[in-house]
């Protein structure tokens, strides 16, 4: 079975009670029961991160080149800084899709950069949680 590695990046495991008139109500076990449950109907096995330092998403995903086909990560507010967490992606080689719960390009000034879109395949943001579950069938057909 493929296997793919998600990324949630930090504060993502406060979703839910953070800011929910930009993030809705929904929390992270819920979005990764979600995931699990697309990963099931399409024969995928996950393995699910959550971290608030980049150095270990950075180890995570160095670590992933050879072990799994594809990448889901939400770099959070890494996605704005981040040239460490976009040069593993770029070293790894892994196919990356970049999720947001929100809009980036409809926020701050500051969160319409990303460091990491140039070297996803693809990014789906703005849907809410559904923009996990997007993001996730477009990797696997990616994969396939
Ligand atoms: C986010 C958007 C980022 O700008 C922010 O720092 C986050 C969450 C999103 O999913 O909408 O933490 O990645």
């Amino acid at each position: 079975m493929k296997r793919i590695l998600v990324i949630h990046g930090p504060n993502l495991e406060l979703l839910g009670r953070r800011e929910p008139a930009v993030y809705g109500r929904i929390t992270l076990k819920e979005i990764n029961a979600a995931l699990r449950k697309t990963a099931r109907k399409r024969k995928i096995t996950l393995k699910i991160a959550q971290s608030n330092h980049e150095g270990e998403i950075v180890d995570l995903i160095g670590g992933a080149k050879s072990r799994f086909a594809g990448l889901l990560i939400n770099p959070a507010g890494y996605t704005h800084t981040s040239v460490a967490i976009r040069d593993a992606i770029a070293a790894s080689g892994l196919v990356t899709v970049e999720v947001h719960l929100s809009n980036i390009y409809s926020r701050e000034e500051f969160r319409r950069e990303s460091l990491v879109s140039p070297v996803a395949k693809g990014a789906v943001l703005g849907f809410g949680a559904k923009s996990y579950t997007l993001g996730l069938g477009a990797l696997i057909d990616l994969i396939a």
